[in-house]
């Protein structure tokens, strides 16, 4: 079996950017990047990535808006917060050099046992299993595991037998074989009849490799009603940094929030921009619906043009209203429609952003989605 496998990827292993040198810096950034992520995106972020960030120290030497800007549209954004934090660790406690020792790679921010695992086993051949979801699937059809794979059980027997699995000199080829089989060969609709491992597949000998993996729970989806409301004075816009913590944490928004039960959408933004900001605003444009999907949530995304009813309160160095309390984040700025597009922001309002201000400066009127 382990002969087959590592055959085959031979064969039919992708040509991925990070498999090559195997640098420990490349393999992290590809790990972390692969996380929720789909293969051809997560190799076209990589790649631009190390265009800019080529090496440890220049991404320890980088500023997190310019992290979060590279980052811009994978979401989960505390995984590229983590990545300039461990970053700075290794320039400052392992002097620059990617620590090899498990126990130090696992004490890295953002990096869990699966990440510690394949960044020992492939940028440093040591002698470890990877167990990702990929791997999982093909455990539990070969072996025919007849529990959901998140069972406690199940999954302690599927580290088992990924770890008899592994051949220890080739922790490297072996972790990413799996994977790679996972990805092209034993997916959702496995291709037994292109597999190398169809003669040692116990649930293919029973006929029950579409009942492998058992299926587990699912978990149910929560709809989310959202608004938000882009506030403009004098040709500029109004945008907030969201505090550290959370999904978005860093990046720059429109301010807004949930439509509480009972309310319209546009009695939900004027008064989210007024928690937010303390800034009271009326509705002046209805852009339209966004809706985006994520793990567990479906967001449905109400957009707003805003003003203020009342310009006459404190104003900054360049004129522009202050607003009187921040209180979902850290920062403001009143940017021109130029600079907007140079923040990091969550998908959505990105989305509304480029939309809003695609013919240039002059915003465009009414309906946009
Ligand atoms: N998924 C995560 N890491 C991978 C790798 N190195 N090869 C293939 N798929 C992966």
């Amino acid at each position: 079996m382990r002969e087959a496998l590592l055959r085959w990827f031979a064969d039919h292993g992708r040509d991925l950017p990070w498999r090559g040198t195997y640098t420990p810096y490349d393999v992290w950034i590809s790990e972390i990047m692969l996380q929720q992520t789909q293969m051809e995106r997560g190799v076209s972020y990589f790649r631009r990535w190390m265009k800019r960030f080529p090496d440890l120290a220049s991404l320890a030497a980088a500023s997190e808006e310019e992290v979060l800007h590279a980052w811009e549209g994978l979401g989960y954004y505390s995984r590229a917060r983590n990545l300039l934090a461990a970053a700075r660790r290794i320039r400052d406690a392992h002097g620059g050099i990617f620590p090899r020792e498990l126990a130090d790679i696992a004490a890295l921010p953002g990096v869990g046992p699966y990440t510690t695992a394949a960044i020992a086993s492939i940028a440093f051949e040591q002698p470890v299993a990877c167990v990702d979801a990929n791997v999982e699937r093909v455990i539990a059809r070969v072996f025919d595991v007849d529990a959901p794979v998140k069972n406690k059980d199940a999954a302690a027997r599927i580290a088992a037998l990924a770890r008899e699995w592994l051949p220890p000199a080739q922790a490297r080829a072996h972790n990413q074989a799996m994977m790679e089989l996972g990805a092209l060969i034993c997916g959702r609709k496995p291709r037994c009849e292109a597999c190398p491992l169809a003669d040692f597949c116990l649930s293919r000998h029973l006929g029950i490799v579409h009942e492998r993996p058992v299926p587990g729970r699912k978990a149910d989806t929560v709809l989310l009603d959202v608004v938000t409301g882009v506030l403009r004075h004098e040709g500029r816009v109004f945008v907030q940094k969201r505090c550290d913590r959370g999904a978005w944490g860093g990046l720059w928004e429109f301010p807004g929030g949930r439509v509480e039960p009972g309310e319209e959408p546009r009695q939900a933004v004027v008064r989210e921009h007024h928690e937010e900001t303390g800034f009271a605003v009326q509705v002046s444009e209805e852009y339209g619906i966004i809706r985006h999907g994520y793990t567990t949530y479906r967001v449905t995304l109400h957009c707003f043009g805003v003003a203020l009813t009342a310009a006459d309160g404190p104003k900054d160095a360049d004129g522009l209203p202050v607003p009187p309390v921040l209180t979902a984040a850290s920062a403001y700025r009143w940017v021109s429609p130029r600079e907007l597009q140079a923040l990091a922001m969550p998908a959505a309002h990105r989305k509304l952003a480029d939309r809003l201000f695609a013919a240039g400066a002059a915003p465009l009127q009414g309906r946009l989605f």
